[in-house]
């Protein structure tokens, strides 16, 4: 067929690379019983565990005379006990067969996928950019082991222009989190971003960073709320950078990614007058977080905001809630979950230069949850929720103008 070659190619759309990968009946089926089991064992087995232990374990310690009062007493007590051990068990194998379940659809497809991620990259109809850094040294907290037991971690690539770890990453997040094929931006930039609004109704940010964006999830939100603005996403992994491109060139959204380490930007000062991030920090060494924080102070500029989504502090849960964040560390290879937690937030983003007055850490309510209750839940409030159970748990500081 002859090709007319007055066609405008630059503005065709680029395909769903995420409706590549076609499971079969079986793998759909697969996924189907992944997802339900890691539902099963995340969401309805933690208040079974918290039973056994109020009612057996903790009781049998404290005749004995032994207070469970923090994280460690309770570990150890619950250790050996087959109701933790089962509960463990079945949520480390739930956790990797999820992943597990998306590699065979995703392989058969790899090769498709890569030529819409090429195009995108090429084309780029929305307005974003993908910028990539082959010579980009990772962090051995990333290289040495794979992060919450995804295999091939975030960076892997096998072959040239790789999207798999991308869409390993993005698909296999599905079957973990229940949305199955359904695609979900980001609910965190959601609450984040109408806090933002509520709090701020003059705040209007032109630049914006995502900081260990992944592949833009939690930061095209912010784009439907802040329109205009010029949204700048950062991460290490090139796999995912290229899927979340080619996702967000389909949806016609225009992003910057870029492959950077997050400890050291190469955008210039006072660059930004929005810094975002999620799940990002409890990822990397305590000692990687302090540099972070000193380039977003370095990159905020005068009447900036920078709000980071995070894991609750040691300081501001219970002792069973500290237990329960707590399995990660040992069991899911995420090594610094416990020393992130064990930090106060406030005094490392004074440490980093922000003004403490300025800086906060507490609940932002989920507005699925409390549609009402943008500004409410800081910590000491009665009946607020819980972090991951209708509300997400934030710090962050801004700039004087
Ligand atoms: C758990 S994912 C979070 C993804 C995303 N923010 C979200 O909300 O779904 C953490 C991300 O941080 C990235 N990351 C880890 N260390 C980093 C660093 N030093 N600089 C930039 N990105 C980093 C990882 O590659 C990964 O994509």
């Amino acid at each position: 067929m002859a090709v007319d070659a007055s066609l405008d190619q630059r503005n065709s759309l680029i395909p769903d690379i995420e409706s590549l990968a076609r499971p079969t009946l079986e793998e759909r089926g697969r996924q189907r019983f992944c997802s339900a089991l890691r539902r099963y064992a995340i969401q309805d087995m933690p208040d079974l565990l918290k039973r056994d232990f109020d009612e057996r374990v903790k009781r049998r310690h404290e005749a004995r005379g032994e207070a469970l009062d923090d994280a460690l007493a309770i570990e150890r007590a619950m250790k050996a006990e087959p109701s933790y051990r089962f509960y463990s068990t079945l949520r480390y194998n739930a956790q990797e067969m999820c992943f597990q379940s998306v590699q065979e659809p995703i392989e058969r497809a790899l090769p498709e996928m890569i030529g819409v991620a090429r195009d995108a990259a090429e084309r780029s109809p929305a307005g974003g950019t993908l910028r990539l850094d082959p010579a980009l040294e990772m962090p051995r907290y990333l290289t040495s082991l794979d992060v919450h037991l995804t295999p091939g971690c975030f960076h892997s690539e096998w072959v040239e222009d790789d999207v798999a770890q991308g869409a390993v990453v993005s698909l296999g997040s599905r079957v973990f989190s229940a949305t199955m094929n359904h695609r979900s931006w980001g609910g965190v930039a959601r609450v984040i971003s109408r806090w933002i609004k509520h709090e701020r109704p003059d705040f209007r940010p032109s630049r914006m960073l995502d900081l260990g964006t992944s592949s833009g999830k939690n930061l095209v939100p912010y784009v439907e709320a802040f329109p205009g603005v010029e949204a700048h996403g950062v991460d290490l992994g090139a796999p995912l950078l290229r899927w979340g491109h080619a996702v967000a060139e389909h949806e016609g959204v225009p992003i910057h990614f870029s492959q950077q380490n997050a400890e050291s930007l190469d955008f210039p000062d006072g660059h930004f007058d929005l810094i975002v991030s999620s799940f990002f920090f409890h990822e990397i060494p305590v000692k990687a977080t302090r540099k972070v924080l000193k380039e977003c102070r370095r990159l905020l500029r005068p009447g900036g905001l920078m709000v980071h989504q995070e894991l609750p502090a040691t300081g501001l849960v219970d002792a069973w809630e500290d237990y329960f964040w707590n399995w990660d560390t040992d069991n899911n290879n995420e090594p610094f979950y416990t020393a992130f937690r064990a930090q106060d937030p406030i005094a490392l983003m004074t440490e980093a230069g922000f003004d403490p007055a300025r800086s906060f850490a507490q609940i932002l309510p989920d507005v699925n949850a409390y549609p009402d209750r943008h500004g409410a839940f800081a910590w000491d409030e009665p009946g607020r929720p819980r972090h991951g159970k209708g509300g997400w748990y934030v710090f962050g500081s801004s700039l004087p103008q």
